[in-house]
């Protein structure tokens, strides 16, 4: 006798079919595409990597973290309009980039000797400063996870560099920040706005004659291969503002949120105890390899390029904000 078919045993035979697919795409993980501009071997680089690593524990799996650096899928401008668009998650850009995007308070942080340490500058990026700043890349569809450090600057150049005179008339590279810019001008030299991965190439073939970065960055990227003249200024600070889609991570299970914010206060908290042994090392390395002369400043020298820099905070009070920018003095105890 044959079974009549009803509309149960329909319904119950597609369910059985339906079951491995529902398990396999419960089991499928979230993928976070990170995007970079700088080598695996830098403080970002590892941070990224961290994070990863952090994430896939925490969540058992679930997320599943790809980090992609060196520019591989978009340089500086290009990765925020990706991660606007939704076709990244996560970025960690420079602090420096932001102005373009409307959120220029961020320079305050290029403002060149602002900060004495990086002491005082994490009671800026762990204090209301840093919080209020944050909150500012909401309205442009981001959200601030984290500051994470790299370290403070060094310039280079096709020439010997000691005093902020020997800057002058130079054409270096900066990242795209007003007040870069306005630093490179105290100096005398001509800044010119260039995207990361095009830095090396623009050494080496003469189309800029120095650039200004944190020995990490200088070192991964060779550009002590095509300059050979460096000096030790820790003039500025390069730091970054981990940041993702907000509408992707609001739209996060809860539970998968609450353990990547665990993941990323662990990557923060790795990446700020070893981004400064990672400049160390990187000053060590380009000495020992002797294609660059690094110049360390006389106590003298040092006063002559705060002399000439310090200007800047008053000329660009107007671009990020007088009011911020005494809130900082404040917070530190300096002016
Ligand atoms: C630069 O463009 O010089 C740096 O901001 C790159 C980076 O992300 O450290």
């Amino acid at each position: 006798m044959t079974h009549p078919i009803t509309r149960r045993t329909v319904l119950a035979g597609a369910a059985v079919l339906a079951a491995p697919l529902a398990f396999a795409q419960a089991q499928a993980p979230i993928v976070i595409k990170f995007s970079h501009v700088v080598a695996p071997n830098t403080p970002k680089g590892s941070g990224a990597e961290f994070f990863a690593k952090r994430a896939a524990e925490l969540t058992k799996g679930r997320v599943k973290v790809e980090v992609y650096p060196n520019s591989q899928l978009y340089k500086d401008k290009e990765e925020l309009e990706a991660l606007q668009l939704g076709a990244v998650q996560m970025l960690a850009p420079s602090l420096a980039k932001f102005g373009p995007l409307g959120v220029k308070e961020f320079e305050a942080f290029d403002l060149p000797f602002i900060f004495p340490d990086k002491a005082a500058l994490r009671k800026i990026t762990d204090g209301a400063v840093g919080a209020r700043l944050m909150a500012k890349l909401d309205p442009k569809g981001f959200k601030g996870l984290a500051y994470w450090d790299n370290g403070f600057k060094i310039m280079t150049a096709n020439k010997p560099i000691m005093k902020p005179e020997d800057m002058k008339g130079m054409k270096v590279r900066i990242q795209s920040s007003k007040v870069l810019e306005a630093q490179m001008r105290a100096l005398g030299a001509i800044p010119q706005v260039m995207a990361f991965s095009e830095v090396y190439q623009a050494l080496q073939t003469g189309v800029v004659d120095g650039t200004e970065n944190t020995p990490s960055n200088v070192y991964s990227q060779k550009t002590h291969e095509v300059q050979p003249f460096g000096a030790l200024t820790d003039h500025g600070y390069i730091g970054y503002a981990v940041i993702v889609n907000k509408k992707f991570w609001e739209g996060l299970p809860a539970d998968i949120r609450s353990a990547l914010d665990q993941a990323m206060k662990d990557a923060t908290e790795r990446n700020n105890e070893v981004s400064q042994r990672d400049n160390d090392e990187a000053i060590a390395a380009m000495k020992a390899s002797g294609k660059i002369k690094l110049h360390t400043l006389t106590p003298e020298e040092k006063q002559l390029w705060i002399a000439k820099l310090k200007p800047v905070h008053k000329e660009m009070a107007s671009r990020v904000g007088p009011a911020l920018i005494q809130e900082i003095y404040q917070a530190l105890g300096t002016k």
